[in-house]
Formats: C-alpha cells, sequence, structure tokens
C-alpha cells in the first residue's frame, strides 16, 4: 500500500454555449410551466443546451484540458481516466476512452462509471483508491452529460430541471509529506436499488434497444434526499474527526435549491458559503459538482488549505460524500 494522497490539482468546466430560459420553457406550447413555478420549486433559471453533434465526450474533453492546463500537467501525466455519465457517446467504446484519444492521451486505462447524479461523488472515491493504492498516479476524474437528449420534452415535470455540461478535476498522487495535508481525505459511497424506479431511464441498449427518457418520482426523491444526504454528511465528518465549524465550503449537487439550503442550515454554513449554480446550470447530473468546484476554485472562493465537502443523490438511488481540504 502507497502512502500517496490524492490532491486536487486542477479543476475545469465546460458549458454548451446555447442558454435556455425558463421564459422561454413557459412560451413552449402545451407545456404549461412558469418561470415563477420553476424559481420557487427550484431555484433553477436558465440551463445550457449542447448543440446538435456536440456531444459528452466533447464537452468531458474541453472540461479536462482545462483542469489539466490549471495542474500545469499534459497527456504524459494522465494515467487513468474516469468518465461518470448517464449519457455516454454510445454504449461501447467509453466516453472515457473517446475522451483519452481528443486528449492526445495514449496510455494509462479509461472507463465510465454510471452512478447518475452521485457519478463524480463515485468516480473520486475509485480514483482516491487507485492512488492510494499506487495504481494509478496522475488520474481525470469528469462528469459529462447531455441529458437534454434523454429528456421528454412535453413532461414539465422533468424537462424544466436538467441541464448539459461538463467538469472535470485532475488528481495527482503525492506522498504524504509533499501533500501537506491537501488532498481527498475520504469518500462516502452508498446504493439502495430497492427505489430505483422513482428517478429511471425508462429504456437502454440492453432493454429496449433505445435510449429511453428520464421519469422521477419528484416529491419522493425529495424526502430521500434531505435524510440520506444528511447522513452522509455527518458520515464523512466523523470519519475525519471533523465538526460542522470545520468546513469552509458546502459543494453540493446541483438538483434543486431548496434541498441545497436544507443541507446548508444542517452545516450551519451561511448561503454565501454554499457554492450553488443550479440557477444558471440547472441539474447536470454527474457535471454538477464538478462545474460547481472549477467555478469556485477558478473565480477564487475557494482557497488552498480550504476545507472543502461534497455531496450528491441521485438515480439508483445511489448517493454520497467526499471531503477534501484543497
Ligand atoms: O438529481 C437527482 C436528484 N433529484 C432531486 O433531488 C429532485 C428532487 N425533487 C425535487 O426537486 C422536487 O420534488 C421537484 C422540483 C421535482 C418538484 O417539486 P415539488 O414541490 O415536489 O412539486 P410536485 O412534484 O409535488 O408538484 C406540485 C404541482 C403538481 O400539480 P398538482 O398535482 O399539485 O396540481 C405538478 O403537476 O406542480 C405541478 N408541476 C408543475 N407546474 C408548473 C410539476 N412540474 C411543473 C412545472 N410547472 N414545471
Amino acid at each position: 500500500m502507497s502512502s500517496l494522497r490524492a490532491v486536487i490539482a486542477g479543476t475545469g468546466g465546460y458549458l454548451p454555449e446555447r442558454s435556455l430560459s425558463n421564459d422561454e420553457l413557459a412560451a413552449w406550447k402545451g407545456l404549461e410551466t412558469s418561470d415563477s413555478w420553476i424559481v420557487e420549486r427550484t431555484g433553477i433559471r436558465r440551463r445550457h443546451i449542447a448543440a446538435p453533434g456536440e456531444s459528452a465526450s466533447d464537452m468531458g474533453a474541453a472540461a479536462a484540458r482545462a483542469a489539466l492546463a490549471q495542474a500545469g500537467a499534459g497527456p504524459a501525466d494522465v494515467d487513468a481516466i474516469i468518465v461518470a455519465t448517464s449519457t455516454p457517446d454510445s454504449a461501447f467504446p467509453a466516453t472515457a476512452t473517446r475522451i483519452q484519444a481528443k486528449l492526445g492521451v495514449a496510455r494509462g486505462f479509461a472507463f465510465d462509471l454510471a452512478a447518475a447524479c452521485t457519478g463524480f461523488i463515485y468516480a473520486l472515491g475509485v480514483a482516491d483508491a487507485l492512488i492510494r493504492t499506487g495504481q494509478a498516479r496522475g488520474v481525470l476524474v469528469i462528469g459529462t452529460e447531455v441529458y437534454s437528449r434523454i429528456l421528454d420534452w412535453a413532461d414539465r415535470g422533468t424537462c424544466v430541471l436538467f441541464g448539459d455540461g461538463a467538469g472535470a478535476v485532475f488528481l495527482r498522487g503525492l506522498p504524504l509529506a509533499e501533500a501537506g495535508g491537501r488532498g481527498l481525505l475520504s469518500t462516502h459511497m452508498h446504493a439502495d436499488g430497492r427505489h430505483g424506479d422513482i428517478l429511471v431511464v425508462d429504456g437502454g441498449a440492453g432493454t429496449t434497444g433505445g435510449t429511453g427518457v428520464v421519469r422521477m418520482a419528484g416529491r419522493e426523491v425529495f424526502k430521500h434526499a434531505v435524510t440520506k444526504l444528511a447522513a452522509a454528511v455527518d458520515e464523512a465528518l466523523a470519519a475525519n474527526g471533523l465538526g460542522h465549524g470545520d468546513v469552509n465550503w458546502l459543494v453540493p449537487h446541483q438538483a434543486n435549491l431548496r434541498i441545497i439550503e436544507a443541507m446548508g442550515r444542517k452545516l450551519h454554513l451561511p448561503l454565501e458559503r454554499v457554492v450553488v449554480t443550479v440557477d444558471r446550470h440547472a441539474n447536470t447530473s454527474a457535471a454538477s459538482i464538478p462545474l460547481a468546484l472549477a467555478e469556485a476554485a477558478r473565480d477564487g472562493r475557494i482557497k488552498t488549505g480550504d476545507l472543502v465537502l461534497m455531496e450528491a443523490i441521485g438515480g439508483g438511488l445511489t448517493w454520497g460524500a467526499a471531503l477534501a481540504r484543497f
């Protein structure tokens, strides 16, 4: 067992150019929604939509390039690429290998991971284990999603909630002494397949042969979210002997501002210490946390040495939390 620590050496994000407002959706004939309903229930005001032909691998590669550049790293430094996505370019090859090729990385290994909106937390957990066990030293962890292609645009209960985008971090394995306390402290992954049908894509390559669309029992997911996220956050802090007061930033999965505010209150963190992007990005599933991380790390809010708590819940059900010192 090596004693390497997975330090977040760079972050990057990518959003498609097209931004679609609530008012534009409200103007769609037959959708019967409004800006005020969407804002009051979710905090969402707009979302980005991928251009025709723009894929999860295109967006993921753009986010990854930014993360590598910020880390001062290049293709030769990448041992592994893990892509969390529910909207892969195709069943295979993995979107991760598509990104590998687009980045000009000709070494190491690359694979996709499916844990819906919790995908980035799971991918961090796997990357951390790879680094700690000495199997990889430089790992790109990417969340990239084109939910616009798996939405039923006639279902107002889901189509107003999601958006497209990608985020990435480059993790560098450093010896404990060199890391100086920085890096991933712990990750905590959970799943309960008994609730698989309350948030689901109703088709797939191995069943219908197609892709299907998102179906969600929103109120039920909401109830699970509040209790399960609270438990995951407590678990992460307890595992490290830390308390609420030690957290500098909460970087939550961005599904609903009401859930995000509830988690902030639980941690006694003012909203200024919670990174919020849901208003502009909507729910970008596995991309939401790395997009939010990239925004706050790049605009100077998250500083070196800050303790950052991440949490997410999504289809599966899957949920989890991760603690990192930047
Ligand atoms: O990322 C994965 C994790 N996902 C989540 O965490 C999502 C969790 N759930 C939620 O965020 C919320 O449950 C929603 C935002 C999805 C829905 O909010 P809600 O307050 O739970 O509303 P609801 O589903 O109970 O619907 C209330 C009403 C219904 O009408 P009736 O039955 O009261 O007449 C819906 O038909 O709002 C109606 N409605 C809408 N009205 C206008 C549902 N969607 C819309 C809409 N515009 N877009």
